[in-house]
């Protein structure tokens, strides 16, 4: 059984979908041991307490500095003896020694195709609001796996979706997440979870049913 640690900040749409799929069986192998967030405000909290998941807050502003900070982190993880990590909307930078030890085990899943409209400055409506001034015609989501750089680690899963000619920022977020974020989040972690998932030279390879 794969032990994830979820991260949030926000509303924690993609950990619900992962805790639905996990409900379901469409993922297999795979149970939330923690979801630990930055913003003890964070709905994301409530949800797994809802469904009976250890949440917690680990914020850098209850450390006296990002050192403090960055250890606290990982010792939670080590306590809680996770698998893997999962970025569900996490709004902090991961500390390097956290991104070394989890090397090809932590995922993020990003809200357009990378490599457009990603890295640094790159979150939340943000997002959808370059891709409606740059006039694509698709977008999408992706899920990668985190190394040092922002948005930068091998791609694991993409998905497009349209974009409407009425599209707004809020509108096109929404379809982003209900037709692709919420799809291939779940998708990895059941990917990684029964063992199909390889990372060689910084590429992903999937391995295919016989
Ligand atoms: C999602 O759009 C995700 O792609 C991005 O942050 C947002 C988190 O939303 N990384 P939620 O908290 O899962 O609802």
């Amino acid at each position: 059984m794969l032990r994830l640690a979820v991260l949030v900040s926000g509303g924690g749409t993609n950990l619900q979908a992962l805790i639905d799929a996990i409900g379901r069986g469409t993922v297999t192998n795979a149970e939330i041991s923690v979801v630990i967030s930055n913003n003890k405000n964070a709905y994301a909290l409530e949800r797994a307490r809802a469904h009976g998941i250890p949440a917690l807050c680990v914020s850098p502003k209850e450390y006296e500095s990002r050192e403090r900070f960055n250890e606290a982190l990982l010792t939670k993880l080590k306590a809680c003896r996770v698998d893997l990590v999962v970025l569900a909307g996490f709004l902090v930078v991961l500390p390097e020694a956290l991104i070394h030890r989890y090397a090809d085990r932590i995922i993020n899943i990003h809200p357009s195709l990378i490599p457009s409209f990603c890295g640094t400055g790159y979150y939340g409506l943000k997002v959808h609001e370059a891709a409606l001034s740059r006039g694509v015609c698709v977008t999408g989501a992706t899920v990668h796996f985190v190394d040092e750089g922002t948005d930068t680690g091998p791609i694991l899963l993409q998905r497009a979706v349209p974009v409407r000619p009425d599209d707004t920022p809020e509108t096109l977020q929404r379809r982003v997440m209900e037709e692709a974020e919420w799809v291939i989040l779940p998708q990895a972690v059941d990917l990684i979870a029964n063992g199909k998932v390889s990372v060689e030279n910084g590429h992903v390879r999937i391995a295919c049913e016989e």
